[in-house]
């Protein structure tokens, strides 16, 4: 088991390059399976579940590579479409896939999709949409069977934005006969980059920023390459670190314009920032007031998944905040463990309620999903003495040597295995 060791109590203060983004990345990565040649992804984050879909790319027949942080991936012999429950349940983005491998072979099959313990999370969404576009499901003890010898353009309105989801519809839509036009599409940062990057191989992909996607099917797509932008929830996370540690960060790539809510919000809370030749520099010593009322919301709302990074920085706030969880029904795991380090936390139903206090206390605790062990994390840094996170394999998820960052920023953090 690895676990990440913080000693508390320094202000993080210094410069930091923000990470390619991981929900970025993923949905790209699926999408590169449409195509029968080359496509790179520069900039690409060398994360846990970037690594797992490279591993489910692979059983599929792509041939992968590195360079740097460039990732090569040659899907032009890609062979098998069946991924198995030992790839599918590890993460749930994979279901993806099955809208990918539709679209290149008119078949494919998928295991029940894993990921986050973060509330039940279903797939039905992505179901109705396929069977929309023309495609037959079975479902036999959890697999789903896909298949349609030729998908088809038409009309979807999702009875609910899902990321996921419209992601899934644009990846199916690409090639498929017709025009297909999505309505209440989710307008995530990530719906756009997957637009430009389907775009970029040869698809015909509009409105990506408008919650209505319109996708006119090619008949083929080419080689290309594509630049991940930053991680606007790293970004966050690192900014959550400035506040609870009262320390100043400069963040050297910042995506500022996918970070409306959040920057809100850590305007109430005290924090200060400025954008300074493309760069955003960040105050957080004064990063101290409480938050009467945030509620997690698509986007342009307040990420769900800076909600615990927030929780953490409130727990330490001078009042008392209310955090509401719109998204995703178990997402306040992580105040147990915050409450075990000091944090006055009550949770009842989709709401948490926090009355700051004046100190956190480090004490062993463990990561039960990714945003939640990120948030530990922070509340280590600014704890009294030690923290040991334990399952840190879960941070690893999404944060690129985490660990490096901190101590970049003057923190100190250091990553055991055993
Ligand atoms: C993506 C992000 C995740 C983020 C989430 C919400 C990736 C890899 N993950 O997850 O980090 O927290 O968006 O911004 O990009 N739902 C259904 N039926 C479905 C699909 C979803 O009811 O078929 C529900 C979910 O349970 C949830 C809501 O819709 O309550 C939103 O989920 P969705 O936007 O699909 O999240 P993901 O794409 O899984």
């Amino acid at each position: 088991m690895k676990s990440i060791r913080i000693w508390g109590g320094r202000p993080l203060g210094g410069t930091v390059s923000i990470q390619g983004s991981k929900n970025a990345t993923l949905p790209i990565m699926a999408a590169a399976v449409l195509h029968k040649g080359i496509t790179v992804l520069h900039n690409c984050p060398k994360i846990a579940d970037v690594l797992f879909m490279e591993k489910i790319l692979t059983h599929l027949g792509a041939k992968v590579c590195w360079k740097g942080n460039s990732l090569h991936l040659d899907c032009s012999s890609l062979k098998c479409t069946n991924i198995p429950d030992k790839y599918a349940c590890q993460m749930r983005c994979s279901i993806i896939l099955l809208g990918a491998l539709l679209g290149r072979f008119g078949k494919g099959a998928i295991a029940p999709p894993g990921g986050c313990v973060i509330g039940k999370r279903p797939v039905d969404l992505h179901v109705s949409m396929l069977e929309a576009f023309g495609a037959r499901i079975e479902e036999k003890g959890g697999v789903l069977k896909a298949y349609a010898p030729e998908l088809k353009g038409g009309e979807f309105c999702f009875p609910k934005q899902s990321v996921g989801a419209t992601e899934h519809a644009m990846i199916a839509a690409a090639l498929a006969k017709g025009v297909a036009h999505l309505k209440n599409c989710a307008r995530e940062p990530e719906i756009i980059w997957l637009a430009e990057f389907l775009n970029g191989m040869g698809a015909s992909v509009e409105g990506a920023q408008t919650g209505e996607i319109t996708i006119r099917g090619v008949n083929a797509l080419h080689d290309s390459e594509f630049y991940t932008p930053p991680d606007r929830i790293v970004a966050g996370t690192y900014l959550c670190a400035a506040a609870i540690t009262r320390g100043k960060i400069v963040i050297e790539n910042p995506p500022v314009k996918e970070l409306p809510a959040f920057l809100g919000v850590y305007g109430k809370m005290g924090g200060q920032y400025d954008m300074v030749g493309g760069k955003l520099v960040a105050d957080g010593s004064k990063a101290y007031g409480p938050v009467s009322r945030l509620e997690t919301e698509v986007f342009p709302g307040f990420s769900t998944d800076l909600q615990s990074p927030v929780m953490a920085v409130l727990s330490l706030a001078h009042g008392k905040s209310h955090i509401r969880e719109n998204i995703f029904e178990d997402r306040f795991r992580v105040a147990e463990d915050l409450i075990r380090m000091g944090a006055r936390i009550r949770i009842n139903g989709k709401d948490a309620y926090i009355d700051g206090t004046k100190k956190l206390y480090g004490c062993p605790v463990t990561a039960q999903e990714l945003r939640g062990g990120a948030a530990l994390i922070l509340a280590g840094l600014a704890a009294q003495g030690q923290t040991r996170i334990d399952n840190f394999h879960l941070v690893e998820r999404g944060y690129e040597r985490i660990q490096e960052d901190i101590r970049r920023l003057g923190g100190n953090a250091s990553v055991e295995e055993e």
